[in-house]
């Protein structure tokens, strides 16, 4: 099939990417110039593990192309898949002003059939509306919009888009739902399905899902708080309950908060859409609240530790990123850290193997990025851990001692296991578990 996807960041890069590796040929289109001519020129624009090699191999072979020329792209194309930003408003709700736009200069470019795929995630209601604005230009025979939200995670976005546990399709038009059905056959040979229903509750399947996510983190960190003053070790907690096969084991580790580009937004926005109908989302409130304090975990336990005063004290980092294997830093953790060391007079010496760039681009104030991990330790009053990237899993610890001034850990997600840091000898403060007072 022809396919045209539009916005080529994390989501657009990596389905366009994906849908060429099965035989389509798909043309990428992007606003940002600088951009698109990186990726004519070969160049990935974000790390992401396995994309490089499919992006060489799919580009070499003629199948993935990249344009700033939206009509030459969608002209030809059986398929547009729109992947352009959904930020959140001021009021919490998703901007759909990226979306409508394309889909105002859509409707004049459609010279035959064309199926329309809102891969964005957008608030209930989203695919009428694309279709309201694209019916302004031409008859409804010519097109069809379907909602087929993307559940991907960065980090594994190529492996979750190549073998995704289900496929979600948002239709009341058979001819749009058998076209998808063809796309997506080679992504689901396993057996998971392709679930097709209709559009609002594709719409709402994504929002549900993020939210479902998001609360069981925000439910973690309550937990791990509570074990904290209570004397439980919330890994031993975890195992305990993660082994129900009610509660099932994923995405239930406490840490400094969930951050990255969706999480945040979503809740936000499923609540806002819940304010819009009138009904009041409590669950989600506290999702929210609980996890904005749990952001600060880090800074209020180093704080607490050096009598409130930071002055003259150097901070090492080891992750910036909002998850390992991944350099996005949107509404990462490790930024509110940042602030609030430096706002009490540290010095932060950060290291992260991908999202150094990302950070020192934001313009932050006393940070200083180092080119090894163990660089970030010289003469550091203590380390703090924010993401969990494999390399820090087991580093030297010898080395670490030797180089940092008071042998100290705040880790913020729980990397290293107490009895190991106890015969190391260091300070070791975590999430939900006792502190290792070796010093
Ligand atoms: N990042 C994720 O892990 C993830 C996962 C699932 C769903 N989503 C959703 O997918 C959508 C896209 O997210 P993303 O992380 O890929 O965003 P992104 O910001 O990484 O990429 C968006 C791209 O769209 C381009 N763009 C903006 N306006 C354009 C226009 N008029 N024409 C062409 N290109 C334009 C931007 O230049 C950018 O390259 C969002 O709704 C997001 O919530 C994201």
């Amino acid at each position: 099939m022809n396919i045209s996807v539009i916005g080529t960041g994390y989501v657009g890069l990596v389905t366009g990417t994906c849908f060429a590796e099965m035989g389509n040929t798909v043309s990428c289109v992007d606003i940002d110039a600088d951009k698109v001519k990186r990726m004519q020129n070969g160049e990935v624009p974000i790390y992401e593990p396995d994309l490089e090699f499919l992006f060489e191999r799919n580009s070499k072979q003629n199948r993935l192309r990249f344009t700033t020329d939206m009509e030459a792209s969608v002209t030809d194309a059986d398929i547009v898949f729109l992947a352009l930003p959904t930020p959140p408003g001021d009021d919490g709700s998703a901007d759909l002003s990226y979306i409508l736009a394309v889909a105002d200069q859509l409707g004049p470019m459609l010279k035959s059939y064309t199926v329309i795929v809102d891969k964005s995630t957008v608030p209930v209601g989203t695919a009428e509306l694309v279709h309201r604005r694209i019916a302004k230009h031409v008859g409804a025979d010519m097109f069809d919009v379907v909602s087929n939200p993307e559940f991907l995670r960065e980090g594994v976005a190529v492996d979750d888009f190549m073998k995704p546990d289900r496929v979600v399709i948002g239709t009341s038009s058979e001819r749009a739902a058998d076209i998808m059905r063809r796309l997506y056959a080679p992504f689901v040979r396993q057996g998971n399905p392709i679930i097709v229903m209709d559009e609002r509750s594709a719409e709402m399947t994504k929002y549900a899902a993020n939210s479902y996510l998001a609360m069981r983190i925000s439910y973690m960190n309550e937990i791990a708080n509570l074990c904290e003053r209570v004397g439980a070790n919330v890994d031993q907690v975890r195992r305990g309950i993660g082994t129900d096969t009610r509660i099932g084991k994923r995405f239930l580790f406490p840490g400094v908060g969930y951050g990255g580009s969706c999480f945040p937004k979503d809740v936000k926005a499923l609540v806002k859409t819940s304010s819009e109908y009138e009904y009041d989302f409590r669950i989600l409130d506290a999702v929210m609240r609980v996890n904005e304090i749990q952001k600060d975990t880090l800074v209020r336990k180093v704080a607490a530790h050096f009598n409130n005063d930071l002055k003259g004290k150097k901070i090492a980092m080891w992750g910036l990123s909002f998850k390992p294997e991944t350099d996005d830093i949107r509404e990462a953790p490790s930024l509110n850290t940042i602030k609030g060391l430096v706002q009490l007079g540290a010095e932060v010496a950060a290291y992260d193997p991908e999202a150094m760039e990302n950070v020192a681009r934001e313009c932050y104030e006393n940070i200083s990025f180092a080119k090894d991990p163990y660089e970030a330790l010289n003469d550091a009053d203590a380390l703090l851990i924010l993401t969990e990237w494999s390399a820090f899993r087991t580093p030297n610890f010898e080395e670490m001692k030797k180089r940092l001034k008071q042998q100290k850990i705040f880790d913020g997600r729980n990397v290293y296991d107490l009895d190991t840091m106890k015969k190391e000898g260091f300070y070791y403060s975590s999430i939900g578990r006792d502190v290792i007072n070796s010093n």
